[in-house]
């Protein structure tokens, strides 16, 4: 338990500085960022279809990253789960604990402040929920924590219209690699959805730790909201640039396995978040993958030019995560592994 009692809830009491655990060896260097003229592409949603396709393949080729804008999410679903995330962190620590998972990764649903067996510890502290679609289904009641009451509602609400989305966004993903629309998730078999609760709350020193390191995500595509606190930031060129999203947009990012199917045209970038001492951060993220039991990810054979060996060797998405789990993970360490 003491283990699990998060620096988050040290810092709602006031601390005025981190514990050991949570500091950095290489202090996040803030200044080697970028200004805020380099951002992240914004893709509207309501263009001509061909627009949306290329200006997706441009995006995940440049930076592995985009913001989506009138896509369609309603924003007070929106607001109704970051709200009820909110409250799940508001409630008293022994309720949250109810929820706590012992296990690095919560592998079921499960609060918890690491993910890995890394010794430094992010300032956060996360519930993830590992079942998402369809809500209705008894699988994915009994994922949902139960705690706030009205939860399971906004969390049923929202990843009905992310999942939407997902799919919607893996159809222009697939058509800009040159696929059918349903290619990708036809090879799927079946697209497995997981989110992510993160809660950052102010830090006293916040140039010392990270709120959460830098790593890719392992799975194939990532949506993201936050409560509009900046704190993402994205690797391009060597250079960590802050990501400033549109009011209500919703960012995206390419997972380890596109990368993968793709035979490395879209990158799967690097990314973290940093700590601020001033405001609390949420932020939300969807996460869709192969099934645990699924078909091996390779790259499309499309996509391998008959000269060239395929860049990367297939892999089950289950031994992908086991990997992934259990290294300090940070960086491409994972997926330059499959290569
Ligand atoms: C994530 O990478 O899962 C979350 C990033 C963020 O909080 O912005
Ligand atoms: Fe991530």
């Amino acid at each position: 338990y003491a283990q699990a009692i998060p620096v988050q809830d040290l810092l709602a009491q006031g601390i005025t500085s981190v514990p050991e655990a949570y500091i950095q060896p290489h202090p996040p260097i803030y200044g080697s960022q970028r200004g805020n003229s380099t951002q992240i592409p914004v893709i509207d949603l309501t263009l001509p279809e061909e627009e949306i396709t290329d200006t997706i393949a441009r995006a995940c080729k440049d930076w592995g990253f985009f913001q989506v804008i009138s896509h369609g999410v309603a924003q007070e679903i929106v607001d109704g789960m970051l709200q009820a995330a909110k409250d799940f962190f508001d409630l008293p620590m022994a309720v949250r604990m109810k929820y706590f998972s012992a296990t690095p990764v919560p592998k079921t649903t499960g609060y918890s402040v690491r993910f890995d067996n890394s010794s430094v510890v992010d300032c956060r502290d996360f519930l993830f929920q590992s079942l998402c679609y369809p809500p209705s289904s008894d699988a994915v009641k009994e994922s949902c924590p139960s705690d706030p009451p009205h939860y399971r509602d906004s969390s049923a609400r929202y990843c009905e219209a992310m999942h939407d989305l997902g799919r919607k966004l893996l159809r222009y993903v697939s058509r800009g690699l040159g696929l059918e629309s349903n290619q990708i998730e036809q090879s799927l078999e079946e697209l497995h959805h997981s989110m992510l609760m993160n809660r950052y709350l102010p830090c006293p020193q916040p140039e010392l730790v990270l709120a959460l390191r830098s790593h890719t995500d392992p799975n194939v595509i990532s949506l993201l909201v936050d409560n509009g606190v900046p704190g993402l930031q994205v690797l391009k060129d060597g250079a960590w640039i802050t990501v400033h999203s549109l009011p209500g947009a919703i960012i995206v990012n390419m997972g380890d396995q596109l990368e993968i199917m793709s035979n490395g045209k879209y990158k799967s970038a690097e990314h973290r978040a940093l700590a601020n001492s001033d405001s609390t951060r949420y932020s939300i993220a969807s996460f869709f993958e192969p099934p645990p039991a699924g078909p091996l990810i390779a790259p499309f054979p499309e996509l391998v030019n008959p000269q060239d060996e395929s860049q990367f060797q297939a892999v089950c998405y289950r031994d992908y995560l086991a990997i992934f789990f259990a290294k300090q993970a940070s960086g491409k360490s994972v997926i330059t592994q499959v290569k």
